[in-house]
């Protein structure tokens, strides 16, 4: 597995603070370097390394660029009403893990724009696995350090940064102490499932990644932080694409003349989709025995690039991926239409999916901490705002495309993935539109959030990146290079 993931990060570790902060060696953190100059963090090995035979991955690097000089907040976010003395636990240290990814980093943004404490967590391993496979996001992207940098000169305020892996279960105790979050949002996994199914070792490591990491949140709650909110990441995929309409999280069902309500039941359909299915388990065990509270956001696709805080300045800009194995399908279509290739819609087209605006993840996580659940509680919503089959997608981008001049062709491609291509799709997504959403409708973002940003980085288009380089069936133990 060392072909995944080897890699460290040069840091030293100051002491002059009365937080344990831990600030990085140059300016230019090298990501990728292979040393560590710290004489603390030995039994750490800062290293992210997996030792497939004792499954022990130690890695890290502790880090934070920027000492903490916001005061918290005293006013709480207005989105989402609180109802009662029950969800009292009001937010102010957001500790978001996974933040500087896709998800993440809009989300870092919008709560610290909304005077949120904002923390992020994150290994960098999205962007190790773009060079190990030879991938990039369209839009380039600033290092997380300057990143954070240029959100504080734009804005004053300041986000914390700890450099390290959660699965290693040191590292993330020391953010827990240092940090002292009050509600933490959980992105950090490995989420593409084209990834999980390239060869045996990407599927252990997903699992690994995703099933660990999420466990040693629950203790790292459990241990430092008992009343702290969790907000984790899931997916629609959990539930699959089943004949009868789908829930949020639980379904009341009638048995033999016995009636209970019950978790819906779940059909993963790839190692990552099925990592997530553990997590909730995972979740819905330690909310029953130790009271923690959680919420599972089940989250559709994400399209989009845009969020008011990541438009601000280029050095904000958010990834976006088309590439066969982290692009999602709507990005995809748009980077496609923009460069003449035509659009591949994977067999028959009637893949049916829940979508949403990345400007309605942000808001969705946020209404999910201004509310949070009650102690002991472990609660599902289902996070997407409108369902579209692939075929409709593609109608749409075709429809768009050609407003702006585009002549946009639609191909069939042999589908790699193992799925119902023709289904019934119903899935119900009412909780985050009580607790106050207001979505943005694909019709809204398609071209000012999309088209128009797949056309002016068409140039930064690797064409080779386009068709599907994974298939669901020929996954076998043999370690894969995708790209050519
Ligand atoms: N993007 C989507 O369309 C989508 C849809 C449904 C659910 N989700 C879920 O939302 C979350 C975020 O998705 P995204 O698209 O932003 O993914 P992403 O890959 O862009 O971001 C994930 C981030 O987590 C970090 N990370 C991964 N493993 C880690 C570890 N062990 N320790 C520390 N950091 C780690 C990565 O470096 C990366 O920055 C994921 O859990 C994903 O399953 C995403």
């Amino acid at each position: 597995m060392a072909h995944i993931l080897s890699t460290s990060c040069c840091l030293k570790i100051s002491s002059s603070s009365k937080k344990s902060y831990f600030k990085p060696s140059n300016e230019s953190l090298t990501l990728f370097s292979a040393s560590l100059t710290s004489k603390t963090c030995k039994s750490l090995m800062p290293r992210l390394v997996w030792h497939e035979k004792r499954l022990a991955r130690k890695c890290v690097v502790r880090a934070t660029t920027l000492p903490t000089s916001q005061e918290a907040p005293t006013t709480q976010s207005t989105s989402g009403s609180l109802d009662g003395s029950s969800r009292s636990s009001k937010a102010k240290r957001a500790m978001i893990i996974g933040g500087d990814g896709y998800c993440g980093w809009a989300t870092a943004l919008h709560l610290s724009k909304k005077g949120y404490e904002v923390a992020i967590v994150d290994n960098l391993v999205r962007r190790l696995f773009d060079h190990q496979l030879g991938l990039d996001s369209l839009t380039p992207i600033s290092s997380i350090h300057n990143r954070i940098r240029c959100w504080k000169s734009l804005t004053g305020q300041t986000i914390e940064l700890f450099i390290g892996d959660i699965c290693d279960f040191e590292f993330l105790a020391e953010t827990f102490k240092s940090f002292e979050p009050d509600a933490v949002v959980h992105f950090g996994e490995q989420r593409s499932a084209p990834y999980s199914m390239i060869d045996r070792s990407r599927a252990v490591f997903t699992q690994h990644n995703n099933v660990i990491g999420t466990l040693n949140v629950l203790f790292a709650i459990k241990e430092f932080r008992e009343d702290c909110h969790l907000v984790k990441l899931g997916t629609m995929g959990e539930y699959g694409t089943p004949n009868i309409d789908i829930e949020e999280g639980f379904i009341t069902i009638t048995h033999n003349g016995r009636t209970d309500t019950l978790p819906y039941p779940k059909q993963a359909s790839s190692f990552y989709h099925l990592s997530k299915v553990h997590d909730s388990h995972n979740i819905a065990f330690t909310c029953k025995a130790w009271g923690i509270r959680a919420t599972d956001l089940n989250q559709g696709v994400v399209y989009g690039l845009r969020t008011d805080e990541t438009a601000m300045h280029e050095e904000l800009y958010n990834r976006f991926d088309y590439d066969g194995v982290f692009g999602t399908a709507l990005n995809r279509f748009c980077v496609q239409a923009a460069v003449g290739h035509p659009l591949t819609v994977y067999g028959k087209g009637g893949q049916t999916r829940g979508y949403l605006d990345i400007r309605d993840t942000v808001q969705c996580v946020e209404l999910a901490i201004a509310n949070p659940a009650n102690p002991g509680e472990f609660r599902v919503f289902n996070q997407f705002t409108e369902q579209f089959s692939v075929n409709e997608l593609a109608a749409l981008v075709t429809k768009a495309g050609q407003k702006l001049g585009l002549d946009v062709q639609t191909i069939s491609v042999p589908n790699p993935r193992v799925e119902a291509e023709e289904h019934y799709y119903n899935a119900k997504h009412t909780k985050l539109v009580e607790l106050g959403l207001k979505p943005y409708l694909l019709s809204d973002s398609l071209i000012d959030s999309l088209l128009n940003f797949a056309i002016k980085y068409k140039d930064r288009v690797d064409t080779k990146q386009i068709m599907p380089s994974v298939s669901w069936r020929k996954i076998g133990v043999k370690p894969r290079t995708i790209t050519a």
